[in-house]
């Protein structure tokens, strides 16, 4: 139907006839001659229809966002007519033919207006994907996910589909579950990741498998948390950590390596509980320093009561400083308050500073230190004039939250980081479990294979873990798998599952355990998030063709949408709350 892109052509293409299809973006009639900018996926181009044409009258009918299939011949632009902001600004189509292919409405959303109320631009989503920078973020998702299969085949990896019909399995999030018709009172799951199937076909001798992979899960949804995401989903045999990690780190290097950015490995490493000390976070962001210090040993003998309580019980509490370079210069009145409310929400009580002056530290908590520790701080901190210096202190895990986040919140309002930079990080030794509620959670998920499983102390039990993180996103994660019974029941044992639940649950996997399973392990990337960093978006959403809204809505289709009482019946279903519309 074409010869040409639109933006494809350039002053080389001067004189040629062409034919161009596309959409109108503009169109502008100056009493006469009427111009119209062309878009397709390329690009625009400039057509001119001149009164004496057949084309004329066509073009005087066009509207925004109509179809057009134009012909005509590509000349130069006049003197002082070149659009330097076009990659076609110096040429123009003069048409000679013009065909009106399709009309379009008054479209509901500018295209390419971003300050557009973001359910609207979902409802009419096929419509905002006709932007130019849509278009090139799905074209990098392309690429990323045609790099993907080449980088890990070449590294002898398969690709094996795994159902989506399946079965639940443990990785922490909610279900989505799915009725049988056939087996009255029945459920499958959306699998919330390949997790247990990828284990399996490690017993089934595949050695290298990989897969680009829908996941499910029902969970609050965050900026960087949809339902329905994708996994590129690896798991390979008779490896260790280190062979893991590799893969993960040469697949990544591919993947950026297509967006021309390119990166160091092997990346840096980071034990667990050193990020939690250091940034109060699993997913520290390295593109800036600024770590917590630890400083209860200089309030274990503080005037104040309550600082000296927290700073004396070092196994429960935790007492943090973060010092801020120039941060008494930047911080107000109002803004101290402001980062004491951040603080607040996070369950912090309050929010203590020191500010380095010229003539000495001022500050809420200056009186409570003795004048040989405040220098000890000092020294320690390496604080000088012009500094702040916040504190958080209590319970270790709030206060690494919180003044994790206060670190991330102040670097952002500080513009401490630049906008290309990647700084990747290999989190590594997580503790195997968590307690709660005085019962023990599996930290990643109770295939992970323990390090140490016979410790008498739960929480000291590590696990051959490791995430990958960038820029403070966990990107992806890992592990190397039990592929014994006999450690597999212990882990079970201590996460409480009875013989009973593990082999309604996971007999399957117990089964194959008992079969001749070989070492194994693997990882899987977030692609959605890999993409999202790639492209600099602010959002997951962005980078899905189709997502959801934070409340797990589809305002496209309209789903999730209720169903009719013959449907329901079918599926054995009767409902509690029958809404009105059912
Ligand atoms: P995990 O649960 O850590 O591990 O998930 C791996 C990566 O998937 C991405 N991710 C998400 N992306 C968007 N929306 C979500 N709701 C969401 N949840 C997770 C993240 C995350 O790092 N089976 C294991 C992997 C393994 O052990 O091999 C797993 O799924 O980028």
């Amino acid at each position: 139907m074409r010869t040409h892109l639109c933006a494809d052509l350039n002053e080389k293409d001067i004189g040629k006839e062409v034919v161009l299809c596309g959409w109108c973006n503009t169109y502008r009639d100056h009493g006469g001659v009427v111009f119209i900018d062309l878009r397709d996926k390329s690009g625009l181009i400039q057509l001119v229809s001149d009164p004496a044409t057949t084309a004329h009258s066509v073009a005087t009918n066009v509207r925004d966002e109509y179809v057009l299939i134009g012909r005509g011949k590509i000349r130069a632009r006049g003197e002082g007519l070149e659009n330097p902001k076009l990659k076609t600004g110096k040429i123009e189509v003069i048409l000679s033919d013009l065909i009106i292919e399709n009309k379009s409405l008054t479209p509901p959303i500018a295209i390419g207006d971003e300050s557009v109320n973001e359910d609207l631009r979902l409802k009419y989503r096929y419509l905002d994907l006709r932007s130019k920078k849509s278009y090139n973020v799905f074209k990098i998702r392309s690429d990323v996910a045609i790099t993907t299969r080449n980088s890990l085949m070449k590294m002898g990896f398969m690709e094996v589909e795994t159902p989506i019909l399946s079965k639940a399995t443990p990785e922490g999030a909610r279900d989505y579950l799915i009725p049988s018709r056939v087996n009255d009172g029945e459920f499958f799951a959306l699998p919330q990741s390949p997790q247990l199937y990828k284990q399996l076909l490690m017993m089934s001798g595949f050695d290298r498998y990989f897969q680009i992979a829908k996941c499910f899960r029902d969970e609050d949804l965050r900026a960087d948390r949809q339902p329905e995401f994708t996994q590129i989903d690896v798991e390979m045999s008779f490896c260790s950590q280190e062979d893991v990690m590799q893969v993960a780190e040469n697949l990544i290097k591919d993947i950026f390596d297509v967006a021309s950015i390119k990166i160091q490995t092997p990346f840096r490493r980071m034990k667990y509980f050193e990020a939690m000390e250091s940034y109060g976070s699993d997913k520290p962001d390295l593109r800036f320093n600024m770590p917590l210090f630890e400083v209860s040993d200089l309030f274990v003998d503080s005037s104040n009561e309550i600082f000296k309580n927290i700073a004396l019980d070092t196994r429960k509490n935790r007492f943090k400083a973060l010092k801020v370079d120039g941060g008494d210069e930047f911080f107000t009145r109002k803004t101290l308050g402001e980062a004491e409310e951040f603080v607040r929400k996070f369950g912090a009580k309050g929010l203590a500073y020191i500010q380095i002056k010229e003539d000495g530290a001022k500050g809420p908590l200056v009186k409570f230190l003795s004048e040989e520790n405040l220098k000890k701080l000092i020294q320690r901190l390496e604080a000088k004039v012009g500094d702040i210096v916040f504190f958080g202190a209590g319970d270790k895990k709030i206060v690494w939250d919180y003044m994790g986040r206060l670190r991330l919140k102040i670097a952002e309002d500080m513009k401490m980081y630049q906008d290309n930079q990647f700084e990747f990080l290999w989190v590594v030794d997580f503790p195997m479990f968590e307690k709660a509620d005085g019962r023990a959670y599996a930290l990643h998920h109770p295939f992970t294979m323990p390090k140490n499983i016979d410790k008498e102390d739960v929480e000291e039990i590590e696990s051959i873990a490791y995430d990958v993180v960038l820029n403070g996103v966990e990107l992806g994660g890992g592990s190397i798998r039990i592929h014994k019974e006999e450690i597999q029941e212990k882990v079970f044992n201590i996460l409480g599952i009875s013989q009973e639940e593990a082999k309604d649950k996971f007999g399957f996997l117990l089964d194959a355990l008992s079969f001749g399973a070989p070492p194994h392990g693997g990882f899987a990337i977030g692609l959605d998030r890999l993409v999202m960093l790639l492209t600099k978006s602010n959002s997951i959403r962005d980078v899905i063709a189709f997502p959801k809204t934070q409340k797990a809505t589809c305002p496209l289709t309209n789903a999730p949408s209720v169903v009719g009482e013959e449907q329901l019946r079918e599926l054995h279903i009767r409902l509690r709350n029958p809404s009105s519309k059912n």
